[in-house]
């Protein structure tokens, strides 16, 4: 059975203190009777304080990038053996904000996503289209591509350890969400693509998750469809309350 994940994308937001006060809010807010793993990315310097704060909870702390390098002169980012060394086994790729404003094409995104899988990190690989891309109705062709151009020239890997985050661009932060039926349709075609790829075994047993606007309202209905396994949430995540009713609509 796959798995159900809920994963709370931090973006470049919260200091330090409020960093600790949102994870002290999740935590006595959330209660034992969900159904999802559960994630955080707050920002790199935070992550040590937040996996500490997350230590005997069922909240996951997962960085929102990843070098494809292992060490050297690449000033100002962080490595994947930087990233264990403080328990951290999980990371985002891919994001549309990060292929959009630093330019990640799909080349670099195979070697991140080859050095993380290496490192047997769980990956929240995101692929999306934009505006355009689903007006012309190439929204299909375009994940399709997105995926032959990175996952798909991976020759094996631990299903468990990936996650594709379906997020359509025009749905980021704008408010705007994919119908519970666009989702669902995406997911589906998704989910053929990998079985005809890797079989049915991979196919059924990964998680395919929703992000785009998901709120505590929309929640219920994106998620009950049957090849969404969750959300990877953006601006709701930010306010306790909304991110545990978002967990609780699983
Ligand atoms: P949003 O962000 O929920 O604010 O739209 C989602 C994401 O970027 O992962």
């Amino acid at each position: 059975m796959r798995k159900k994940i809920v994963a709370g994308n931090w973006k470049m937001n919260n200091d330090f203190f409020m960093t600790k006060d949102l994870i002290h809010s999740i935590k006595s807010k959330l209660n034992n009777n969900f159904n999802a793993e559960v994630f955080i990315s707050p920002s790199f310097p935070f992550l040590i304080e937040a996996k500490k704060n997350c230590n005997n909870t069922q909240i996951n702390v997962t960085a929102q990038n990843i070098n494809e390098n292992e060490s050297g002169a690449y000033t100002g980012e962080v490595s994947s053996s930087m990233l264990k060394s403080i328990g951290i086994n999980s990371v985002i790729i891919g994001h549309s904000e990060r292929r959009q404003y630093f330019n990640e094409n799909d080349h670099i995104l195979l070697k991140k996503l080859k050095k993380a899988i290496s490192e047997k990190f769980k990956v929240f690989f995101c692929i999306g289209e934009n505006i355009n891309e689903r007006e012309n109705n190439n929204h299909f062709d375009i994940i399709e591509k997105q995926l032959n151009n990175t996952v798909f020239k991976i020759e094996s890997f631990d299903v468990n350890n990936l996650i594709i985050a379906y997020e359509p661009i025009w749905a980021i932060g704008t408010g705007l969400t994919a119908s519970p039926e666009q989702a669902q349709e995406m997911h589906f075609f998704i989910r053929e693509i990998f079985k005809s790829k890797y079989g049915s075994k991979i196919s059924d047993n990964l998680s395919i998750i929703y992000g785009g606007s998901v709120k505590p309202s929309s929640a219920k209905d994106i998620f009950g469809k049957k090849d969404v396994d969750g959300g990877l949430i953006g601006g709701a995540s930010l306010r306790a309350e909304d991110f545990i009713d978002i967990v609780n609509s699983i």
